[in-house]
């Protein structure tokens, strides 16, 4: 496994449309272990694969419960239900965090890394997560749609 590089704001990849994963072969798989060793690296919930460069609709996402890291590839929102106004931030905007409204609830259809094909209903952070990161596949970031005025700048810990 390895740390891929990831894109930052102001790359114009990140504005892209990523293109249906077609098939799952090793090279995916490998895809998918980098990122989310790389998720990991940087405290993320969640990574599309467009923030390490590649405009294959495919998402990893960790909300750090006891199911682990989940693997989405050719997610669909089907339903969402609700809002929440949430605190939000990007691996591809590091140390911008801002309020969002998301859907409270969604529910997904999606492939696993195993090509069976799945369904989640989703809640609270992981409904944000899919919702944050299925934009992302859409070529949308998060700053685009903050509540005006809640944009803030903080600085990593250290120590960390
Ligand atoms: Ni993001």
């Amino acid at each position: 496994m390895a740390i891929r590089n990831l894109r930052y704001e102001g790359d114009e990849i990140l504005k892209k449309k990523s293109r249906e994963v077609e098939v799952i072969d090793d090279k995916l798989q490998i895809l998918i272990d980098d990122m989310i060793e790389t998720m990991h690296k940087y405290n993320g919930v969640g990574l599309a694969a467009v923030q390490v460069g590649i405009l294959k609709r495919l998402i990893v996402i960790d909300i750090y419960d006891d199911n682990g890291p989940i693997v989405l590839i050719n997610p669909v929102i089907l339903k969402t239900k609700g809002e929440q106004e949430v605190d939000e931030g990007c691996l591809s905007f590091p140390n911008e965090f801002a309020k969002v409204i998301r859907p409270e609830e969604v529910v997904a259809e999606y492939i696993d890394r195993e090509g069976k094909k799945m369904r989640v209903k989703a809640k609270e952070l992981l409904a944000q997560a899919i919702c944050h990161e299925v934009d992302h596949l859409n070529g949308e970031v998060f700053i685009d749609k903050i509540i005006p005025g809640t944009l803030e700048y903080i600085e990593p810990d250290k120590d960390k």
